[in-house]
């Protein structure tokens, strides 16, 4: 056991986890070596989830042991789980906007350091020494996603955590982000950490990962090294069987126009412009895809259209009809789908059952509403056809929203949304946080739509994902459309230099 203590960071022997109706976790056994990245892969609802929030004492586990350096630790909280140098960054963000840097940072934490000069000299030396390039005087809403991440990880590095645990960490980046955060988990891993690393992405975990464990309904069942697996093995060793292949197919674009955008500008309370001048039109059966990197006016572009902003200047068309002063209702009566950036915020209740989240955004439509009553039963059978047709895991329609994996969720949401055929969809990152295989469903189900006829406007940070389903890609930065592509010859690097503005720069 001697040599276990100093070579071994983590060790979970045998866990398990019931939650109602869910084995969430069983026979669970992964050994984590000290200094290393380590992956953790799996179909959405595998577990892993739950296995990490065991790690970081958010949950208990019915059944194991958690060794840390050799040791058998009982963790009841994360407080327990820090003290023990285990920290853990959720996929959604928690930090203050209104505060700097330093003050996220110290937030919670000024026992151990206080919150004077000592801090701020700390959080800079952390911040120079793992090449995270932060300004701790900074006020955190002026920074993008990438910055934020590495305030998340600074503040376990500052309350000494050794051990990290990173869900889904680039879900959100585009992919000059993740090797930004590649390169800082190098540095990391120099100085001895060692990370717990999710993700769907497996050419990532092929790129950084040491050691990979794979899960499936619950429990481990598979170990890799990316030296001696391919992508392709790793997603069977995952879903137990063979990858459907998507099917190539050929342009279902018609020349009739869905969706216009004609010279639209906004500018914010503050006479900044976030959108500018921008013109786009958009078929019945075509797929137009926004790349760019976050932060670059996507949001306010797919709130514009949704009405949940107001252009200041320039109209929007649906069809031959100018919504330009439309509620978002209207424009969601009128047929538009809608699959927002945060599912979170905007597109889930996550208290309420799953057949009451079929209703949320369609109360007014069939099948979920008859005449200006909500149809229960109505919306109930719908849930159990998106269930069923979208691959969600779930004990029942009753289920509720939080006891969903996140893959999952994000599956009950783009199926709400392709339901009763929508004229167009307005997608934000369809399939974030979702499986491989669950991908590769989501893209059929979208392919055919558009068959029939579905306009889409595609906002994803997934070039692989917009270079796959998009008839035409367009370039937003600053706010302005810079560039435009045909998916058919562009190449990721390609679209990576127009979305961090060489494109301008050349010109
Ligand atoms: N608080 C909870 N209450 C009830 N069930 C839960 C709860 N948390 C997780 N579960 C269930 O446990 C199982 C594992 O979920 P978990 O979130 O760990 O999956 P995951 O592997 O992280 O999936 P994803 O890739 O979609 O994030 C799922 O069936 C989920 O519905
Ligand atoms: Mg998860």
């Amino acid at each position: 056991m001697a040599d276990t203590a100093t070579t071994h960071a983590v060790v979970l022997r045998d866990i398990g986890k019931r939650f109602p109706g869910v084995v969430a976790n069983h026979d669970v056994d992964i050994t984590i070596r000290t200094g290393t990245v380590h992956a953790l892969i799996g179909e959405n609802g595998a577990g892993k989830s739950t296995l990490m929030k065991i790690l970081y004492g958010v949950q208990r586990p019915d059944e194991g042991a958690i060794i840390l350096g050799g040791q058998e630790v009982q963790l009841h909280s994360p407080t327990d789980a820090i003290a023990h140098g285990i920290g853990m960054v959720f996929q959604h963000f928690m930090l203050a906007d209104n505060l700097t840097v330093l003050e996220n940072v110290v937030l919670g934490a000024e026992k151990l350091h206080g919150i004077g000069d000592a801090a701020r000299k700390t959080v800079a030396e952390l911040s120079d020494r793992y090449g995270f390039g932060l300004d701790p005087d900074q006020l955190v809403e002026e920074l993008g996603v990438g910055d934020r991440q590495r305030i998340e990880i600074l503040k376990v590095l500052y309350r000494g955590a050794k051990t990290i645990i990173l869900d889904e960490p680039t879900a959100v980046l585009v992919p000059q982000e993740v090797d930004a955060l590649f390169e800082n988990l190098r540095v990391l891993k120099e100085e001895d950490h060692t990370i717990l690393f999710i993700s769907h992405k497996l050419d990532e975990v092929l790129a950084i990962a040491d050691d990979i464990t794979v899960m499936r309904r619950g429990t481990t069942v598979g170990q890799a090294r990316p030296g001696s697996v391919t992508k392709h093995e790793l997603a069977e060793m995952m879903v137990g069987s063979e990858l459907p292949t998507p099917a190539k197919e050929g342009s279902t674009v018609t020349d009739e126009v869905q969706l216009e955008l004609a010279n639209v500008s906004v500018v914010d309370p503050r006479g900044r412009s976030l959108l500018t001048d921008i013109s786009i039109t958009i078929h019945r059966g075509e797929v137009l895809g926004i790349a760019g990197v976050e932060g670059n006016g996507q949001a306010e572009l797919v709130e514009t259209i949704m009405g949940i902003r107001k252009a200041t200047y320039g109209q929007v068309r649906l069809g031959d009809v100018d919504i330009t002063s439309w509620e978002t209702r209207g424009r969601r009566e009128a047929g538009i789908g809608y699959i927002p950036e945060d599912r979170h915020r905007h597109g889930l209740l996550l208290d309420s059952p799953l057949w009451e989240n079929r209703i949320l955004g369609h109360q007014t439509r069939r099948p979920v509403a008859k005449g200006m009553w909500i149809d229960r039963s109505g919306a109930r059978e719908d849930t159990d056809r998106i269930i069923e047709q979208y691959d969600v895991r779930t004990p029942s329609t009753d289920t509720l929203c939080r006891a969903l994996s996140g893959g999952n969720q994000q599956k009950l949401v783009v199926g709400r949304e392709m339901s009763g055929a929508p004229a167009l969809l307005i997608a934000s990152h369809p399939t974030r946080g979702v499986d491989v295989g669950a991908q590769a469903a989501i893209w059929e189900h979208i392919k055919r739509a558009r068959k029939d006829g579905l306009a889409v406007l595609l906002v994803s940070a997934d070039l692989d994902e917009l270079i796959g389903l998009s008839d035409r890609i367009e370039v937003l930065h600053r706010g302005r459309l810079v560039a435009e592509f045909d998916p058919r010859d562009v190449t990721p690097q390609d679209l990576g230099a127009a979305m961090t503005g060489a494109h301008e720069d050349a010109s």
